[in-house]
């Protein structure tokens, strides 16, 4: 019988496939059965058990990333974030993402470019943003959701840890639409706007690309569960 992770994968290479063609259009059902799947996974179904949680509380690195899959259409990878670690803002550059907890709790704040048109950032330019309300994540919640304009940034920190999430991108990081490098953009606030717009109270942030924080790195490790292939 296929594994949880088998099904996931192979609904995740339908939803996506072709995805940097030209043609390639979202077709919602798929990519909510998808969203579905990705809600029933556990820590268990990708082998991720309490002894490699600990030892990533005991290395130096902040994070650590297990890839477990990855073609021209989608990456699949977890990350384990130690206890008190936050993942700096950041970009999916024209990506669709899922995420889900499946170890710990995490607090995902998510923000909303307001650009027209295609997502590239410069340096040293300003971007207005909707910041979203922050919230708590745990391995009995759904998926988060981001798509290439409403959630595309977002900032994770670790809650309750060491914190583990499996995410889902597509297309993944390094595509030929950026001349084979799509970047990820890390950025900083430096101000804030407090707006009521028709009657709904919103907060605006003020954002600059910045450098990757020097204290945020990462380690590998094996991914142990089951064999996508
Ligand atoms: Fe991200």
């Amino acid at each position: 019988m296929a594994s949880t992770m088998e099904i996931l994968w192979k609904q995740a290479l339908k939803t996506f496939a072709g995805r940097n063609s030209v043609g390639y259009r979202l077709c919602q059902k798929n990519f909510e059965l998808l969203r579905s799947l990705m809600n029933k996974v556990t820590a268990a179904d990708v082998r991720l058990d309490r002894d490699v949680l600990e030892s990533v509380q005991m290395q130096s690195a902040p994070m650590c990333v297990v890839d477990i899959f990855e073609n021209q259409d989608i990456t699949i990878a977890i990350f384990i974030l130690k206890q008190g670690v936050t993942m700096p803002m950041h970009d999916h550059p024209g990506m669709h993402g899922l995420l889900k907890v499946i170890a710990g709790t995490v607090k995902i704040d998510s923000f909303t470019l307001e650009i027209s048109g295609d997502h590239i950032m410069e340096p040293n330019t300003g971007y207005t943003a909707i910041k979203h309300p922050g919230i708590l994540v745990k391995d009995t919640d759904d998926a988060c959701v981001l798509t290439p304009r409403e959630k595309n940034l977002h900032q994770i920190s670790c809650i309750d840890g060491p914190a583990a999430f499996l995410d889902i991108l597509s297309p993944p990081y390094d595509g030929e639409e950026y001349g084979n490098m799509r970047p990820c953009t890390f950025f900083r606030i430096t101000g804030s706007i407090r707006s009521t717009e028709s009657g709904e109270k919103s907060e605006k942030v003020q954002l600059v690309p910045s450098e990757s924080p020097p204290d945020f790195f990462s380690i590998s490790l094996e991914y142990l569960g089951p064999q996508l292939r």
